[in-house]
C-alpha cells in the first residue's frame, strides 16, 4: 500500500479533494474537509443521498447485530457509537437541520422457546465481551413495548442501540456542505480515477477531467465499477435489501424502541413512521419489490407487534448495502498515491459514519493511520503471492 499520505506535512497547501459518490458517506467527509480548509469536489452519479443512505433504517446498532468472529469489527462499531452524540450535534449546528438522531435504545424479542435459547447463546457472547446488553422477561419487555405480542419468551435489552433518521442525515448533510463551500455535482458518474503512474490526479467525468490531489473512493455498492487502475477493483458487491415503513399516530406510537424480531426489524421514527426491514439478497442491482419479500416483512412484523395490522403503508422500497468480500468496510490508503477508499460499510454504514469520518480525515489531515483502521485497509484482499 502507497505511504505518500503518511507525510504530516500534506495540509501544508489547500488540497484539492474530489470524492466520488454522495452519500452519507462521501458528503460527511466532504462537509469535514472542506471546513478544514481543503477545496473539495463530491460527484454523484444522480442524486445525493439517495443511494444505500436514503434506504437505510438508521438503526446504530452495534450490540444487536453483533456476531461471533466479527469483534475487530465490532470494536469499529462501539467506537463510531459513542461518536454519534457529537457528530449529531456538530451536524445540526454546521447545517442548521435536525440530524434525526434518537436515544430510543434497542428491544431485541424472543418469540418462542427456539428463540430465545437463540438470544440466550448470543446473550452469553455479548457477555463474554462486557456488552451493555440486559436479558429481559417477557412481562419487563411488555412493559416498554405495550403492544409487543402477548406469546414471548423473552427480550434482550441494548440500551446503547439507538438511532439516527439517515434520510434527516443526507439532507443535514448536503446543507452542511453547501454551508462550507463544498461543489457538489449530481448527474455526474465519474468514469475513472484519472492517474499518472502510481499517483492519483483527478477524476473523468463523461469525458471531462478534474484535477485533484486526493481522490476519495465513496461510491457504496457502485465502487467496484469505477476504474481505478493501477489500483485493483474493490470487492464491493450490491446486496439488495427491500423494506417498507407503515404510519403510526406520532401522539401515540405503537413502539417507541427499535425492536428486532425473528426475520424482522422496526424502527420508529419520531413523526410516527415505522420502519420494517430487511430482505438481505443476493440479486446484484435487481431494483425490484417482490411480493415473497414484501410478504416476509409484514409477516414477522404482525408476529411481534399484532396491532400493526390496522396502520396505512406508507413507502415500500429497495436499497443496495455496500458489501464487501468480508462484510467489513474498507477505509484507508490504496496502491495509488492519493487515492483512498472509503466504502463497503455493507449493513453498517450510518452507524460507521462518524467513525469513517473520524480516521479518513486524520489520515488526509495529519497523515495518521490510526491502529482502530488497520484491520479495514484495502491490503488485505490482495492474495498473499501478489503481495510478496
Ligand atoms: P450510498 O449511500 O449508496 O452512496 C453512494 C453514492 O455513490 C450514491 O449516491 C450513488 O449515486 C453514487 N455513485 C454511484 N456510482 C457513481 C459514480 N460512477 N460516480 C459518482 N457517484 C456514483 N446501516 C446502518 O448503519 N444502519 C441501518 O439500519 C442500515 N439499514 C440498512 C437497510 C438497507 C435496506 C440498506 C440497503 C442499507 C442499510 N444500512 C444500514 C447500510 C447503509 O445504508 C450503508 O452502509 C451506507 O448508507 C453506505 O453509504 P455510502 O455513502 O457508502 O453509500
Ligand atoms: N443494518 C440493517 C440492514 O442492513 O438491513
Amino acid at each position: 500500500m502507497s505511504e505518500s499520505l503518511s507525510s504530516p506535512n500534506i495540509m501544508k497547501s489547500k488540497q484539492r479533494v474530489a470524492i466520488v459518490g454522495g452519500g452519507v458517506i462521501g458528503l460527511a467527509l466532504g462537509w469535514r474537509l472542506a471546513e478544514a480548509g481543503c477545496s473539495v469536489d463530491i460527484f454523484d452519479a444522480a442524486r445525493a443521498g439517495r443511494g444505500a443512505s436514503h434506504a437505510a433504517a438508521g438503526m446504530l446498532a452495534a450490540c444487536a447485530e453483533a456476531e461471533p468472529g466479527e469483534d475487530t469489527l465490532l470494536d469499529l462499531n462501539r467506537a463510531s457509537q459513542t461518536l454519534w452524540p457529537d457528530f449529531a450535534r456538530a451536524l445540526e449546528a454546521a447545517s442548521g437541520l435536525p440530524a434525526g438522531y434518537r436515544e430510543s435504545g434497542t428491544l431485541v424479542v424472543a418469540l418462542t422457546a427456539d428463540d430465545a435459547a437463540k438470544l440466550r447463546h448470543q446473550h452469553a457472547y455479548h457477555q463474554k465481551l462486557g456488552l451493555p446488553v440486559d436479558w429481559l422477561t417477557s412481562v419487563e419487555a411488555r412493559r416498554r413495548e405495550p403492544h409487543l405480542a402477548t406469546r414471548m419468551a423473552g427480550a434482550l435489552w441494548c440500551p446503547q442501540d439507538h438511532q439516527a433518521d439517515n434520510r434527516a442525515v443526507s439532507t443535514a448533510l448536503i446543507a452542511a456542505c453547501a454551508r462550507a463551500g463544498v461543489r457538489l455535482h449530481e448527474d455526474s458518474p465519474v468514469d475513472r480515477v484519472v492517474t499518472e503512474g502510481s499517483k492519483a490526479r483527478g477524476v473523468e467525468v463523461a469525458g471531462v477531467r478534474h484535477a485533484a490531489d486526493v481522490v476519495i473512493m465513496a461510491a457504496g455498492a457502485w465502487s467496484r465499477g469505477i476504474e481505478t487502475a493501477p489500483a485493483r477493483p474493490l470487492p464491493v458487491r450490491p446486496i439488495k435489501g427491500q423494506m417498507l415503513s407503515l404510519q403510526m399516530d406520532p401522539a401515540a406510537p405503537l413502539l417507541t424502541h427499535v425492536l428486532w424480531g425473528p426475520g424482522i426489524y422496526m424502527v420508529p421514527r419520531a413523526d410516527g413512521r415505522l420502519i420494517l426491514g430487511a430482505t438481505v439478497e443476493e440479486k446484484g442491482f435487481d431494483t425490484t419489490l417482490t411480493a415473497g419479500g414484501q410478504l416476509a416483512l409484514l409477516t414477522h412484523a404482525w408476529r411481534c407487534v399484532p396491532t400493526i395490522e390496522e396502520l396505512p403503508i406508507l413507502e415500500q422500497w429497495v436499497g443496495f448495502r455496500p458489501g464487501s468480500r468480508d462484510d467489513a468496510p474498507i477505509l484507508g490508503l490504496s496502491d495509488v498515491d492519493g487515492l483512498i477508499y472509503a466504502t463497503g460499510h455493507h449493513r453498517n454504514g450510518i452507524l460507521l459514519l462518524p467513525v469513517t469520518v473520524k480516521l479518513i480525515l486524520d489520515l488526509i489531515l495529519d497523515g495518521r493511520l490510526d491502529p482502530l483502521a488497520a484491520p479495514f485497509a484495502a491490503g488485505r484482499f490482495v492474495p498473499r503471492a501478489a503481495a510478496e
